[in-house]
């Protein structure tokens, strides 16, 4: 039945092309095409040779264009030379593209295309580092290059507006500054290889909790200054050649079909001028989709026909194929769409494939992966991000010299939990895990024994039972007890933190409090190392706790770089992108979330993370913005001066010192507080870091400019951004809540 429908409507579409192509009066569209075509000229400027080439398609090759051809690709035009862009997914490395993430996540999945597993987002974005960012954006755009691909699918910069959501460990935080600054430093360095990247997703995708379905029910003042803010900059710094829509609704419209997000905001508000594409399976309609700024919908054929159709996926709310060209071409013909959007979104697909070189020279693959300069991004990455949040009478780093036993213990101890599930998973070539960076760099040293302590929740039946639970934590214990130290490495893993599904609760997966506190109880020597994207809840065994350490998903590279960190050989420099609440119910979304009836009220507005926690006073367990080192640093003269010649910019500049003796990096933060505003504004907001590498008793000035926008909210009744003049002031400081320096200055009308 159903291949008799396809065969009908096929033979319908061949008509209806007919009847167009002859109907649209393009004289060129059919003509063979010239050697000399201006639009393979690779010397003209890309704005010709996309209208040239243009001219030269029929309607029906356009209408082709606006969805996939499979499962990871575009749809080429051979008769043009128009290339299938190649897709990947990422962001924290390439992920194999054999098909959803339930197939190419499947043990039994054929293809295994192995590279390098970078560290989390969230990791990433601990480090405060964005020109490592740059770099990490490079090495993956190589590795792009290197299997033959075109295009990753990353980063993603949606807020991690609450604790469950089962992709925070995408995310680059809490805040929509540091967001932008590492968003655009991902995508100039996937760019600067001619590779192209996908910025997702757009917007407000902060749950997993029933994604096709669930509406966000938000303001615009919200939207601007907390959740479009890293798109923006995206697409006015990085000029971004590609930016994906989210499954979710907003404000009762699909993103796939919403004109406000996709036209009058990223399209003619940022100035965005590449296209626009459909999260896998998030489109609803055929026209209302096209006319809202949708310009290429994935995926596209078989694949896209087999996924609407599996019972999974219409559980899930998937929907797609709404962009196939016979759908597209009826409502061109029923005059619902008109030639001149279908151009537009063309237009849009030609220049990305132009500006990224992919039609010039396309990426022929066979090139080498996981190179030792990529490794050492990974490293760098996961070493930078790793955040020392408790270290009770300088129990850290291990002092090699003194120490002849270790007790590595827990879930994660010895194996790699390098990302969280879902489309961002790559599988490495190797891992390392804290159990092998801690026996590398212990050597013959020291003795490091292994007990795992508590099985991960739901991975393995066996370790599930009362008996075998027993006995893992008496092994525990008792490696503990004989320990000079116990490092005990817990959190979560990819089953448990993944797209598709929020995390179930903020509380450590079974068993895992009562193992750090059994075995803190035996040995009051005891690192805890907390391996997960989400924050969790520490309230159990953090007082007793002398050592904790936040590794993240840290990627391939993790181990090695919690073990550097444990005995010193890196510093630790990372500093919170989240703050780390107390318990969920802190949240400042907590109330709301994940809705009721499918709809959640973002009724927290712009106090999300550290702007509810410092504007209410709730005290957090860890600060957003906080870090320690084992060296310490000391902030002196802050000075405001306006930036001679400027157009009211400012300048702040102040000196930062190791007072300590180790060589050590201070991320520091700079916030403005806008203390004249007569609309409600939060205490104050971040709007600078610099990442100052210093060693022993060295001293630095940071500098920092501040523009119009550092001052500006969004003002719902122009619909613009808007700085108040009057007096301001800055403060500088190691977190949100330690601010070393205050200074003012006074913003001219
Ligand atoms: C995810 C996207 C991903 C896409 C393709 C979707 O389920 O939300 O982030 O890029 O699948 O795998």
């Amino acid at each position: 039945m159903r291949r008799i429908f396809t065969a009908v409507h096929a033979v319908l579409a061949v008509f209806a092309v007919a009847t167009l192509a002859l109907g649209s009066g393009n004289l060129f569209a059919q003509d063979a095409v010239p050697k000399d075509a201006p639009y393979k000229n690779a010397h003209l400027p890309v704005d010709q040779r996309v209208a040239d080439l243009l001219k030269r398609m029929t309607l029906e090759e356009k209408a082709t264009m606006l969805a996939g051809s499979g499962w990871m690709e575009s749809a080429p035009i051979e008769r043009l030379g128009i290339p299938s862009i190649k897709m990947a997914d990422g962001p924290m490395g390439v992920r194999s593209w054999a098909g959803s993430s339930a197939i190419t996540n499947a043990a039994s999945n054929p293809v295994r295309v192995e590279t390098t597993s970078f560290p989390s987002g969230v990791d990433m974005a601990a480090t405060w580092d964005a020109d490592l960012v740059e770099r990490e954006g490079r090495a993956i755009g190589e590795e792009v290059k290197a299997l033959g691909r075109d295009m990753i699918l990353g980063p993603t910069v949606n807020i991690n507006r609450q604790p469950l959501w089962g992709r925070n460990f995408e995310g680059y935080g809490e805040d929509p500054y540091l967001a932008a600054r590492l968003g655009v430093a991902y995508i100039k360095g996937v760019q600067s290889e001619g590779v192209i990247p996908s910025l997702k997703h757009f917007a407000v995708n902060n749950e997993e909790f029933e994604r096709h379905r669930i509406d966000v029910t938000i303001d615009e003042r919200t939207l601007h200054e907390i959740y479009f803010p890293a798109f923006k900059a995206a697409v006015e710094e990085a000029d971004v050649w590609t930016v994906m829509s989210a499954y979710n609704k907003v404000n009762g419209v699909h993103c796939g079909e919403d004109k406000y997000l996709l036209r009058d905001v990223l399209k003619k508000e940022f100035g965005f001028k590449g296209f626009v594409v459909s999260d896998w399976g998030s489109t609803y309609s055929t026209a209302p989709t096209v006319n809202a700024g949708m310009d290429l919908e994935m995926p596209g054929g078989p694949q896209a026909r087999a996924m609407i159709t599996s019972p999974r996926s219409i559980m899930s709310g998937n929907s797609g194929t709404w962009l196939e060209s016979a759908k597209v071409l009826a409502e061109v013909k029923a005059g619902n769409i008109t030639e001149t959007t279908i151009d537009d979104n063309v237009s849009r697909i030609l220049r990305v494939i132009f500006e990224s070189g992919i039609f010039d020279h396309p990426h022929a693959g066979g090139g080498e992966v996981d190179t030792p300069e990529e490794r050492a991004v990974a490293l760098q990455g996961a070493t930078e991000g790793i955040v020392l949040l408790k270290n009770e009478g300088e129990m850290l780093p291990l002092a090699a010299a003194k120490i002849h036993t270790i007790a590595v213990i827990g879930p994660n101890a010895a194996v790699a939990r390098t990302g969280g599930g879902g489309s961002s998973l790559v599988r490495p070539k190797h891992a390392i895990d804290p159990l092998d960076g801690i026996r590398g760099l212990a050597g013959d040293r020291v003795k490091v024994s292994y007990a795992l302590g508590v099985g991960m929740e739901g991975e393995d039946p066996a370790q599930d039972t009362p008996e075998a639970r027993a006995k893992a934590l008496k092994e525990a214990t008792d490696a503990a007890g004989q320990a000079d130290v116990a490092v005990v490495v817990v959190g979560r893993y990819n089953k448990l933190e993944s797209e598709g599904f929020d995390v179930k609760t903020m509380d450590l997966p079974a068993g895992q409090d009562e193992l750090i506190e059994a075995v803190e109880k035996v040995n009051p020597r005891t690192v805890v190392v907390l391996n997960t994207g989400d924050p969790v809840t520490m309230s159990k065994w953090i007082d007793q706790t002398p050592a904790l350490l936040d590794m993240w998903y840290g990627g391939q590279e993790g181990g090695a770089a919690l073990a550097k960190i444990l005995f010193g050989d890196a510093n630790p420099s990372g500093k919170l992108p989240v703050t780390l609440p107390k318990k969920f119910e802190d949240s400042p979304a907590a109330a709301n979330y994940p809705g009721k009836d499918l709809e959640v009220k973002y009724a927290e507005g712009i106090y999300v993370g550290y702007r509810y926690f410092d504007t209410k006073n709730v005290e957090p367990q860890f600060p957003f913005g906080f870090g320690l080192s084992y060296t310490k640093f000391e902030y002196s003269g802050l000075q405001t001066s306006p930036v001679k010649g400027g157009k009211g910019e400012w300048l702040v500049t102040a000196k930062i010192r190791n007072a300590g003796k180790r060589a050590g990096a201070e991320v520091v933060e700079l916030y403005v507080h806008d203390g004249h505003s007569k609309i409600d504004r939060p205490v104050h907001e971040l709007k600078g870091f610099k990442r100052v590498e210093l060693q022993p008793g060295e001293t630095k000035t940071v500098e920092f400019t501040l523009d119009r926008a550092a001052f500006s909210f969004w003002n719902p009744a122009t619909k613009a951004w808007q700085a108040n003049a009057g007096r301001f002031e800055v403060q500088m400081g190691a977190s949100s809540r330690d601010i070393r320096l205050k200074g003012t200055l006074e913003l001219a009308r």
